[in-house]
């Protein structure tokens, strides 16, 4: 053979590969599209769930003592996928309206526009009020403080948990879901075993007994909440004050402990954000108590 030809055949088989490797590449990326058109369209509740979640978490302040806003999908306060998870769609369009993701039970949706507060309205959250003509506030022999009635973010959890109102009675619904679409129930946490309570199934034997998270409408039955916190000084007496330890701010303590603005909440307890936690306790139930109390 020739140098000559040597030089051709070597150039025939460089350029015959590289136009292989190029009809190759441009398949791969045709199938790239492809691949990602078909996702889109298979694209499930859960993950439109999440994208949803996503948005509305973009609307809002990032939450200071760094928990993730969206670790609460897939708890049991993520209403929209209690009823895949509960299997053979038992609480589907019978329980409660799924709205599509987890927040709207408790977060005003993005896009319902500037609306004012209604009078029933919980300020700042997408739910209605209980009727606190129900209510017997707390009180005690040994009790200091004045228990009033509950401040909103502590409403927000009686609006679920004092069992008087259905799970999914919020205030604005997302605009993208169809009230036509479902019918449902719009049941209770409470152990009544009527068409409007969880009770119904909830009672143990067909599904899980619900009854210890009815918290009820007698405020004596649990820790007072929406008081004043004695431990930041002003307006409490001296020996109130002794008895209880001095938080960071009227924000709280350095281990998690919330106030909100100085008070005593539900959340300052539990952080329904933090689903790791056994029953979403800040701190574990060993050190809790002490956190507050210097008995
Ligand atoms: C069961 C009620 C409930 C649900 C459902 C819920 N949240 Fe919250 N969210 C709360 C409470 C209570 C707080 C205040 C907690 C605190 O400040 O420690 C809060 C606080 C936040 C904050 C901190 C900023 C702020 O405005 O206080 C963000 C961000 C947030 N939530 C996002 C979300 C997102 C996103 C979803 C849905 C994936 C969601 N939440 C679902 C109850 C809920
Ligand atoms: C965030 C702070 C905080 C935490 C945490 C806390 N407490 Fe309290 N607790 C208070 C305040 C404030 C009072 C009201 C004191 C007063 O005014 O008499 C109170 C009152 C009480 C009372 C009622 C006293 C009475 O006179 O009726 C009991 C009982 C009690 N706490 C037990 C507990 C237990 C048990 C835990 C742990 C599960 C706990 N507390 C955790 C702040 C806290
Ligand atoms: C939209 C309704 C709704 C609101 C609002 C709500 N919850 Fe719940 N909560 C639920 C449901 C549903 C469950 C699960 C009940 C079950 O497992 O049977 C639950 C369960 C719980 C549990 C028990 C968890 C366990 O592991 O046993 C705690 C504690 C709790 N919630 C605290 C709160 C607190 C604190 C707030 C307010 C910040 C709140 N919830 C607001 C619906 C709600
Ligand atoms: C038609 C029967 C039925 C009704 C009504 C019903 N549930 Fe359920 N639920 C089930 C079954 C079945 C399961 C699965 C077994 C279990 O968890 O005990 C379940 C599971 C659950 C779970 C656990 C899901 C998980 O994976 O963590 C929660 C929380 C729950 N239900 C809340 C509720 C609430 C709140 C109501 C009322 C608004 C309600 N259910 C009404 C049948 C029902
Ligand atoms: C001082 C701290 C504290 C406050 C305030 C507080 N909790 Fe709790 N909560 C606890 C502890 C501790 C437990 C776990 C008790 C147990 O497992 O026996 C608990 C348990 C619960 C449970 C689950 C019961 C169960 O057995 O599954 C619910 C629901 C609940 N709390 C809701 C609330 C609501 C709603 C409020 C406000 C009205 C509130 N909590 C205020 C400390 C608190």
């Amino acid at each position: 053979m020739t140098g000559r030809n040597k030089w051709l055949i070597a150039i025939t088989l460089v350029a015959t590969w590289w136009s292989v490797t190029l009809v190759a590449g441009v398949q791969a990326v045709k199938e790239g599209v492809d691949d990602s058109l078909v996702v889109t369209e298979a694209e499930s509740p859960e993950s439109i769930a999440r994208k949803k979640a996503e948005a509305h978490a973009d609307t809002m302040d990032q939450p200071e003592f760094g928990w993730d806003p969206l670790a609460i999908i897939g708890s049991k306060h993520d209403l929209s996928a209690l009823n895949k998870r509960a299997g053979a769609k038992a609480m589907e369009g019978v329980a409660y309206d799924d709205y599509g993701y987890a927040c709207v039970y408790c977060h005003v949706p993005p896009d319902v526009g500037k609306k004012s507060d209604g009078p029933q309205q919980i300020a700042g959250w997408n739910r209605i009020r209980s009727d606190m003509r129900d209510y017997t506030l707390y009180s005690s022999r040994t009790f200091k403080s004045t228990a009033r009635i509950p401040n909103e973010i502590t409403l927000l959890c009686l609006s679920c948990h004092d069992g008087t109102m259905a799970v999914d009675q919020v205030v604005n619904t997302p605009r993208a879901w169809k009230s036509g679409e479902k019918m449902t129930l719009h049941m209770k946490i409470n152990s009544g075993t009527d068409l409007d309570h969880c009770g119904l199934c909830h009672d143990g034997f067909t599904a899980h007994d619900l009854g210890n998270r009815h918290i009820g409408t007698d405020m004596r039955r649990n820790h007072p909440v929406s008081i004043r916190y004695p431990g930041l000084g002003a307006g409490a007496s001296d020996s109130l004050q002794m008895a209880f330890n001095s938080p960071v701010d009227d924000f709280g303590f350095a281990n998690g402990v919330r106030l909100f603005d100085g008070f005593v909440e539900c959340a300052s307890c539990h952080n329904v954000h933090e689903p790791s936690k056994v029953k979403f306790l800040r701190v574990k139930p060993e050190y809790l108590c002490i956190t507050c109390h210097s008995y």
